[in-house]
């Protein structure tokens, strides 16, 4: 039986910004026309016809997507999903996750992520030998595989849709990176960052030494730490004493405070290698990329990239977000992307990476110093082993 396509997309996102994303994709993809919408999760119809699982689709706000199959209202409708979209002899990568429930640290008391996800898993797992297809042990997907999405969404019936792994998704169902964050630590900060670095895959190392603008109290600079990174916190507020504390007295990496506002700061209060600029200032994006240019900008021949959290004002603001991105790329970035990262409120997050940083990835990885757990890791050892081993079929993608 050939098998079948569809001309719907899905896009998941931050609850909230199904709009902006319609707006994001009406200039780049003229020919999407918006079909249903639910908080988090929003679809279109491309009337050029079938949407192909190996889209790219290049949106700031979309944290997945994918060619979408539809509701199913019960385990036989997915299994026959299956038969009808995944080609024979293909085997799957199962992604299975929860919609946003309110926007990001504002979930319920006690709410997490994942639980509901697993359970579901586990049933779909039971009976996937019906779908006559192999089922890839694991949840993180790797480059080519068909990945199955169902995203689920308390008593609403599941959204299946699929896609073929590749640099645009995320490895780790629904795109959500979950990050153990250590009780001792100041701030959210300290996820967004985790999450930015897992998501950009930026080439930081132990040894680096990194400015922070908009340091305190102190979550991304904690993570930094950490990771062995040399850390010097612009800041008028007060740090967190664990970022002060860091390695007092001890060797190693450790954290200078600059205990002022960024206006006040000149580059040689600065150490004359630097390999990481980062920002998160409560400003508005034109006046915080400002301070990072004087601080980022040539000559700085070590500089490996710099890594932003721009706050925007509302929805609205996306408009002005391919400026943003020029004026990164005008501080000697070669490379430049930026997403909403799964606990970024009202904000996206921007990776630049000079010449010097793209080079960087291609050298051997070093393994962080922490290395941070992530959701998908978690699945797993829940997870009771696939019943068989898989043979991994890739497909391969479409240019
Ligand atoms: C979102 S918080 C930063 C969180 C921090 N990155 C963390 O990891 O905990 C924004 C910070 O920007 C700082 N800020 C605001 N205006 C600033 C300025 N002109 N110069 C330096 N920092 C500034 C505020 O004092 C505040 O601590």
């Amino acid at each position: 039986m050939p098998v079948a396509t569809t001309s719907f997309l899905f896009c998941v996102c931050q609850t909230g910004a199904e709009g902006a994303i319609a707006e994001e994709l009406a200039g780049s993809r003229p020919t999407l026309r918006r079909a249903f919408a639910r908080p988090g999760l929003i679809t279109f119809k491309d009337t050029a016809g079938e949407v192909a699982p190996d889209l790219r689709l290049g949106a700031v706000f979309v944290r997945a997507f994918g060619a979408s199959i539809g509701p199913v209202a019960d385990m036989a409708g997915l299994v026959a999903a299956v038969r009808r979209f995944c080609p024979e002899g293909q085997a799957v990568r199962l992604h299975v996750w929860e919609r946003d429930v309110s926007r990001p640290g504002e979930e319920p008391p006690g709410h997490q992520y994942g639980v509901q996800a697993a359970e579901v898993r586990a049933r779909i797992e039971a009976v996937w030998d019906e779908t006559g297809r192999e089922l890839l042990p694991g949840a993180r997907a790797e480059h080519g595989d068909w990945v199955l999405d169902v995203i689920v969404a308390n008593d609403e019936p599941w959204w299946l849709g699929y896609h073929l792994h590749g640099p645009e998704h995320g490895a780790w169902p629904g795109g959500r990176i979950a990050v153990e964050m250590p009780p001792e630590a100041p701030s959210r900060a300290y996820r967004k960052l985790e999450e930015g670095l897992i998501w950009s895959g930026a080439p930081l190392r132990a040894g680096d030494v990194a400015v922070e603008i908009g340091s305190s109290p102190g979550g991304a600079s904690y993570a930094l730490l950490r990771r062995g990174v040399e850390v010097h916190g612009v800041d008028p507020a007060k740090m967190a004493p664990v970022v002060l504390d860091y390695h007092k007295d001890q060797p190693g990496n450790h954290f200078v405070h600059l205990h002022r506002p960024m206006s006040l700061v000149q580059r040689s209060d600065l150490p004359p290698v630097l390999h990481w600029v980062l920002l998160d200032v409560n400003l508005a994006p034109q006046v915080a990329l400002i301070a990072a240019r004087r601080l980022a900008a040539r000559p700085r021949g070590a500089l490996m990239g710099v890594l932003l959290t721009l706050k925007l004002d509302d929805w609205k603001a996306i408009r002005h977000i391919p400026r943003f991105l020029n004026s990164v790329s005008a501080m000697g970035m070669v490379e430049v992307k930026a997403t909403q990262l799964p606990s970024n409120r009202m904000e996206v997050f921007v990776c630049g990476l000079t010449e010097k940083g793209k080079a960087r990835l291609q050298e051997p990885k070093q393994e962080p110093k922490q290395e941070p757990k992530q959701e998908g890791e978690q699945d797993e050892q829940k997870m009771k082993p696939a019943p068989k081993r898989a043979k991994k079929q890739k497909v391969k993608p479409a240019n």
